[in-house]
């Protein structure tokens, strides 16, 4: 047994407790200034940091939320009456999480793709988040698709770090999230999505394996098989749930204890739509526990809404609750389209 096998086990078990989903809040400065900005919310840190203390404030978020992924500076910050996010966290009853990867950078030799970066000094990170409460991290890798990508080496290289990240993670005490992401952007169709996130997941199982992961102490985090964002065919609803289940059977190993998708530039109403029909469609089908890790799918009402206003913030919590509520009813197949009025009621 590892030092932490129990705590792992036990800890990816409740990541994907039934009827919770995962909140992704760990967007990097650069990824935060932009959906700022186009709103015309200063960069600043101040506004960071009351941002996501809106997010972590709001009453009753563990209802329906397990866990939370934070970025490095979130986890070293406190809310404005002093208590530290993370403890305030803990306090509302989710996991702490973390975002251990440097961001992907541009693949040499690669033209139009990208290694995701961070390896280096990991073992010591990871043991410093650990003690200031993660018990979770995360890992993005990105896969674009295009007529002649994604190349061998892009998805080799990408599943390698992956893999070695995840190893490392379980070394020392995080269970990791591990997030292979094929890019909605480009026309390309659903049958193509499906090729490449079939042969990615082959790409990413077999370096999990070769670097010893512990398949049943890990979650997977991928992107669901979808029409490319700008093809003239969108897939249905009904497809989309059929091709994404096909996909995970086919390469998901049954020890592995839990799915959280991300919702990868889907409208809110699609991510939770396509979640709901894995359940209701195909859920017989799924050994693993499937749920949410979403970022943008459960947070653009509330920051669309906040505006940087804090006369706002009761409200953007409002719709916080509503979607993550929303998302919880998809992730046990419960979820239908008119309780979308529920989050346009004040
Ligand atoms: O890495 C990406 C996030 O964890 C998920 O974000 O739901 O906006 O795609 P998203």
């Amino acid at each position: 047994m590892g030092t932490y096998d129990r705590e792992l086990i036990a800890t990816a078990r409740a990541m994907v407790a039934p009827g919770k989903g995962l909140l992704a809040m760990d967007e990097s400065n650069g990824t935060c200034a932009k959906r700022f900005e186009k709103l015309g919310i200063p960069v600043t840190i101040e506004r960071r940091r009351t941002y996501r203390e809106l997010i972590i404030g709001t009453p009753n978020l563990a209802d329906y939320i397990s866990g939370a992924i934070l970025y490095d500076e979130t986890i070293r910050q406190s809310s404005q009456a002093g208590v530290p996010l993370v403890k305030m966290l803990e306090a509302a009853g989710m996991i702490p999480g973390i975002k251990l990867d440097l961001g992907a950078k541009d693949l040499p030799g690669c033209p139009g793709e990208k290694v995701t970066e961070g390896l280096d000094g990991l073992r010591e990170r990871i043991a410093e988040y650990y003690q200031m409460g993660a018990r979770f991290a995360k890992w993005r890798a990105v896969i674009a698709i295009d007529a002649s990508i994604p190349s061998d080496t892009c998805l080799i290289v990408n599943a390698h770090a992956l893999a070695r990240y995840a190893a490392l993670c379980q070394e020392g005490g995080l269970v990791p999230i591990v997030e292979p992401e094929v890019l909605i952007d480009g026309d390309h169709s659903i049958e193509r999505c499906y090729e490449v996130t079939d042969r990615t997941l082959q790409v990413v199982f077999a370096q999990l394996r070769l670097n010893r992961v512990e398949l049943d102490k890990m979650i997977l985090k991928p992107s669901m098989v979808l029409s490319g964002e700008s093809c003239s065919e969108q897939a249905s609803v009904d497809l989309v749930a059929q091709m994404t289940v096909r996909c995970l059977r086919d390469n998901v190993p049954t020890s592995v204890p839990g799915i959280a998708f991300l919702s990868g530039g889907q409208s809110n109403e699609r991510a939770t739509a396509h979640l709901n029909a894995i359940h209701t469609q195909y859920g017989s089908e799924c050994p693993w526990a499937v749920t949410f890790s979403y970022a943008r799918a459960i947070q653009q009402p509330a920051l669309d809404h906040w505006h940087g206003d804090d006369a706002n913030i009761p409200e953007a919590q409002r719709r916080l609750y509503q979607r993550a509520k929303l998302n919880a009813a998809a992730s046990m197949g419960q979820y239908m389209p008119e309780m979308e009025r529920e989050m346009s009621m004040v």
